[in-house]
C-alpha cells in the first residue's frame, strides 16, 4: 500500500465524516441544482486539503468534529475554484468527469461555483462569531482570486520570470493549502503561534511543490491517469514552471520556436513533439522534480517544532507524496 493510501486509512473515519458534511451542507431541495452541485462535490479528487486540516488538527492535539466542518469548507472553496478555473481554461474533463460547462454550459458552471461559496459562507456564519477561520478564509479566497487575475493578465507574456510565476502559484494554489493547515492547527491551541506558523509554512511550501508537479504532469502523464486533459496548458499557450525553465536554458532558435508552438494556431502534434524534445534535451522533468522536492524538504523542516506523532509522520510523508504522485 502506498504512503498516501496508508494516510487515508489512518484517518478513514475522519474522512468519512468530512464526506458526510460535504453532502449535508451542499444538498439543495431543487433537483437540477442538487444534481449539478453533487456532480462536482462527489467528483473524486484526492481530498488533499481535508487531509491536511485533519492531520494539522491532530498534530496539535485536537480530535473533534470542528476539523470535519473546516475540512469540508476548504474542500468546497477548492471545488468552487476548480469549477471556475475550468471555465477560464475551457477544460473538458476534471477528476475523470465532464466539467460542468461541458455538460451544462458556462452559466451553470459559474453559478454552481457561486452556490458553493454561498454554502461556505453559511457554514462559517453558523460557527462562533469570533472564529479566526472567517478572516483566514476571506484572505485566502481573495489571494486565490488575485493569483488567478494576475495569471490571466500575464497569460500572453512570454517573458514572465520564474519569480513572478512562483508568486502567482503561491497565491492561486499555496494559499488554500496553507490555510488548510493553519485552520487545523488553530483547533489545537490558538495561542500556540509557533505550531500554527510552522504548519502554515509547511502548507505554503507543499502548495508550491504541488503546483510545480501539477504543471509537469500536464506534459508527462496521460489524460486517463490525470482525470483531466493532458497537454491542456500547452494547448492554451499557458506558460507554466516547466516551460519557463525550458525557455531560460534553451538556445535562441529554440526559444523562438517555443514561442511559436505556444500559439493556439500551431498544430498540436507539432507543439507536443517539439516541447517533448526540448524537455529531453534540457532535463526539464528532473529539474522540476528537484525544484518541487526542495519545497517539500523545506515543508518537512518546518514540522520539526511539532511533536513526533503519527500525524506528524503522515504530514512528512504527504510532502514527499506531493512530489512523487502520478496524478
Ligand atoms: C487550478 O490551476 C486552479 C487553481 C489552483 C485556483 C483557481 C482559483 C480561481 C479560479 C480564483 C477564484 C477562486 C475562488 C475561491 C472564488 P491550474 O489550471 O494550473 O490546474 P488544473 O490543471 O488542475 O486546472
Ligand atoms: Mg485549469
Amino acid at each position: 500500500m502506498s504512503n498516501f493510501n496508508q494516510i487515508v486509512e489512518l484517518i478513514a473515519d475522519d474522512l468519512g465524516a468530512v464526506e458526510a458534511k460535504l453532502t449535508e451542507h451542499t444538498a439543495s431541495e431543487y433537483t437540477f441544482v442538487d444534481m449539478a452541485v453533487q456532480h462536482v462535490v462527489e467528483g473524486g479528487g484526492k481530498r488533499l486539503r481535508p487531509i491536511l486540516v485533519v492531520l494539522s488538527a491532530k498534530v496539535c492535539g485536537y480530535e473533534g468534529s470542528d476539523a470535519h466542518t473546516l475540512a469540508a469548507v476548504v474542500e468546497l472553496i477548492h471545488v468552487a475554484s476548480l469549477v471556475h478555473d475550468d471555465v477560464l481554461d475551457e477544460a473538458a474533463i476534471r477528476r475523470g468527469r465532464e466539467t460542468l460547462q461541458t455538460k451544462w454550459g458556462n452559466k451553470v458552471a459559474v453559478l454552481v461555483g457561486d452556490y458553493l461559496h454561498a454554502r461556505v459562507l453559511s457554514m462559517l456564519v453558523s460557527r462562533r462569531a469570533d472564529d479566526p477561520a472567517m478572516a483566514i478564509l476571506a484572505d485566502t479566497t481573495q489571494a486565490m482570486c488575485e493569483g488567478e487575475v494576475i495569471h490571466a493578465y500575464k497569460s500572453g507574456d512570454f517573458d514572465i520570470s520564474e519569480a513572478e510565476y512562483l508568486k502567482i502559484i503561491s497565491f492561486k494554489t499555496g494559499k488554500l493549502i496553507a490555510a488548510s493547515c493553519t485552520l487545523g492547527a488553530h483547533l489545537g491551541n490558538p495561542s500556540e503561534t509557533q505550531q500554527i506558523e510552522a504548519l502554515t509554512t509547511y502548507g505554503q511550501q507543499i502548495g508550491t511543490a504541488f503546483q510545480i508537479v501539477d504543471d509537469l504532469l500536464d506534459f508527462t502523464e496521460d489524460s486517463d491517469k490525470l482525470g483531466k486533459d493532458a497537454f491542456g496548458d500547452l494547448r492554451e499557450g499557458k506558460l507554466t514552471f516547466p516551460i519557463i525553465y525550458a525557455r531560460s536554458v534553451c538556445n535562441n532558435d529554440e526559444k523562438h520556436k517555443l514561442e511559436k508552438v505556444l500559439h493556439p494556431d500551431t498544430d498540436e502534434t507539432e507543439a507536443i513533439d517539439f516541447v517533448k524534445s526540448l524537455f529531453r534535451r534540457y532535463g526539464v522533468e528532473p529539474h522540476c522534480l528537484k525544484a518541487a522536492q526542495s519545497y517539500a524538504d523545506r515543508a518537512k523542516a518546518a514540522l520539526e517544532v511539532l511533536p513526533e506523532t503519527p500525524a506528524r509522520i503522515a504530514l512528512e510523508q504527504l510532502a514527499d507524496y506531493v512530489v512523487s504522485r502520478e496524478s
